[in-house]
Order: C-alpha cells, then sequence, then structure tokens
C-alpha cells in the first residue's frame, strides 16, 4: 500500500461519512454490498457458514449494526444476539459470534453496554461458544479494553477483544492483556485515526503488526491473525515454521466475499481458518470500510454492477 492507496482509504473514509453519499448508497447499492454481506436474516448467515464448513473454514458471525441512538435498540441487539448463539448450536455449524460495543450501547452508557455484553457472553457460555468484541475507534478503545477486562476478572473467559497495529497505544496494550490471557485478534485498524494517536505510514503500521504477533505466538498464547496481506500472511508461515509453533496455536481470519480461494487455499493446508460472516440490513458502515480498504474491493464492486 503506497501513498496513492493511502489517499485513496483517507478520501473514502471522509466522504462515506456525508449524508448524501449515504442516501445514494443506501438506495441503491443494497446489491453491490451483498458481496460482502452473507444475507439478511440470520438463516440465510447460517446457510453461508454451513458451506464454509464444507471447506474447512471456520466462522465467526456478525450481526451488523452500530452507532445506535438509544439504548432500546441495543436491548433489541442484544436479544439478536442471544438468538444466534442459539442457531449456532442449533445448526452445529462451527462458528463464534463477534459484535461491536456501540451496537451494545457503549457511545449511550457504559456500565448498560457491559450488562447487554455480559448477557451475551454469558449465553454464550451456556453454549461454549466465544465472544469476540471488535474494536472501533479511538473514542471506545479504552472502554472496550474496560469491558473486556471486567468480564474476564469476573470469570467469564469466553470474551475477548480485538487490538488494532495502527495504534500507538496498542504494544503496551497488547503486553496488559497478555498478562490476563485474554483472547485477542490482531488487525491492523479500520477506521480514520489521526497522527497523534495513530501511524500513517502502511510500513510503520506493518511493522507494528509484526511485533504485536511475535509477542503472542512467542508467548505461546492463542493468537488470532486477521489480514488478507499475502505478506503478513505469508512471514507468520516463516515465522511459525523457524519458531517451530504447532498450526493449532494459531489462526488466519479473513473477511467473508474477500479472497475466498485463499481462504479455502489455507484450510488445505492445515490452517486454522476463520471467516467474518456479517449479516444483517445495517450494512452501510461495514460496507464503507471494506470499500476504503483497497481500491480493488471498490473495483470489484464496480464490475459487479455492470452485470446487474
Ligand atoms: P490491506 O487492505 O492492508 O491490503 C494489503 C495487501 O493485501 C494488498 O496490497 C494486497 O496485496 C493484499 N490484499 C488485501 N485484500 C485483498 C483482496 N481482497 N484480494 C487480493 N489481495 C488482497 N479492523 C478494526 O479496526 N477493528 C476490528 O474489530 C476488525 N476486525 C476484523 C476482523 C477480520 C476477520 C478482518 C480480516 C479484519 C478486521 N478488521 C478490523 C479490518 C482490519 O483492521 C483491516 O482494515 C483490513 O483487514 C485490511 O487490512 P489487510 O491487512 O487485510 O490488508
Amino acid at each position: 500500500m503506497g501513498i496513492g492507496t493511502e489517499w485513496y482509504r483517507k478520501t473514502l473514509l471522509t466522504i462515506t461519512g456525508i449524508p448524501l453519499v449515504e442516501k445514494l448508497s443506501t438506495t441503491y447499492g443494497k446489491r453491490l454490498a451483498s458481496r460482502f454481506i452473507a444475507g439478511e436474516t440470520l438463516e440465510e448467515a447460517l446457510d453461508e457458514i454451513e458451506a464454509l464448513g464444507k471447506l474447512g473454514i471456520m466462522a465467526t458471525l456478525d450481526h451488523l449494526g452500530e452507532g445506535i441512538q438509544q439504548l432500546s435498540e441495543a436491548a433489541a441487539y442484544k436479544e439478536q444476539y442471544l438468538k444466534l448463539i442459539e442457531g449456532i448450536a442449533a445448526r452445529k455449524v462451527n462458528s463464534n459470534v463477534s459484535l461491536k460495543p456501540t451496537q451494545m450501547g457503549l457511545a449511550l452508557n457504559q456500565e448498560a453496554c457491559c450488562s447487554n455484553i455480559r448477557e451475551v457472553v454469558k449465553h454464550a457460555r451456556r453454549y461454549r461458544n466465544f465472544v469476540r468484541i471488535d474494536m472501533e475507534n479511538t473514542p471506545y478503545t479504552q472502554a472496550t479494553i474496560d469491558i473486556v477486562r471486567r468480564l474476564h476478572k469476573e470469570g467469564l473467559k469466553n470474551v475477548g477483544t480485538v487490538l488494532q497495529a495502527y495504534l500507538f497505544r496498542t504494544e503496551q496494550d497488547a503486553k496488559d492483556l497478555l498478562r490476563e490471557r485474554v483472547n485477542l485478534r490482531l488487525v491492523k485498524g479500520a477506521y480514520k485515526e489521526s497522527s497523534d494517536v495513530a501511524y500513517q505510514k502502511t510500513a510503520e503500521v506493518i511493522e507494528s503488526f509484526k511485533n504485536i504477533i511475535k509477542l503472542h505466538l512467542d508467548n505461546g498464547v492463542y493468537t488470532a491473525i486477521a489480514s488478507h496481506d499475502d505478506a503478513i500472511i505469508s512471514w507468520v508461515k516463516a515465522y511459525v515454521r523457524t519458531k517451530r509453533i504447532q498450526k493449532h496455536a494459531f489462526e488466519f481470519q479473513m473477511l467473508y466475499g474477500l479472497r475466498m480461494n485463499e481462504q479455502a487455499r489455507l484450510a488445505k493446508e492445515g490452517y486454522r481458518i476463520r471467516c467474518y460472516v456479517p449479516y444483517g440490513v445495517m450494512w452501510y458502515p461495514y460496507f464503507t470500510r471494506r470499500l476504503a480498504e483497497k481500491p480493488a474491493n471498490l473495483m470489484m464492486v464496480l464490475k459487479n454492477m455492470s452485470a446487474l
């Protein structure tokens, strides 16, 4: 990713915040977004997960929704998550759960958000499942980590979160959470963050990413490495080979609709690979972050457009 790509990412993340762009996209973009979304209903998403399972690909299921306005919406999303956990168990598919803290009310009331998440995590524990709390933008970083730590201390070990390599603070967070053996997904970071808090250069983000991956693998904690980047994936493969780290000590993760052949190939090679499967009607912010990540994603969507 060079300077051109950095410019592209920032521009797209900026224009997608404009209401007119949102209106046009939500009116015309639904079929285009379906490239990245596994359906609007739980059943549709579970069908996709079942198909992935046949290829040896595990899943993490996400009910789309973020930036809610009222706590009643958070309560409704929480109910959806309880059903989703039951749906995974009923269909006996290999999937855990991912959720966004603002969807559970983090921007409105941290305490209420924590109780919503606690309820979901306890429900998941009844079904021997795991809940990953996605990491959103920096106003929520500390609060998200606090909630996950608190639940961990309460004995709920089936909850983990995400660390973003682009943040300056992440190396320290990684060390702290490692001590508490919190299960982490490591990513580059998907939001627009300022140079006060985040690396802006690709090379710096990659170096930080490799450092936190190494820290985890070297300490023998289970590590989820979420990236579509061949350079990162090959580097991880070489690193674990040199260090004689077993394939079951870590997993790769990728997003639904991206590099599906590569996901199947990794599964065939015996690596653990998990696909992040989002579903639901609130697809706009998720979709635009995917477009911002890579011009090729936008090109893929535009190519499909001519076929509509
Ligand atoms: P990036 O987009 O940087 O591309 C680097 C290179 O990878 C490209 O130049 C190309 O070579 C290759 N590549 C990438 N996409 C490709 C494609 N479609 N086809 C072919 N080659 C491709 N972020 C966040 O802030 N909070 C979160 O909770 C999460 N959660 C999350 C879960 C999962 C499962 C994933 C995969 C990602 C996230 N992310 C996230 C998003 C993450 O932070 C990041 O924005 C994206 O993964 C993009 O970075 P990559 O490392 O994937 O490749």
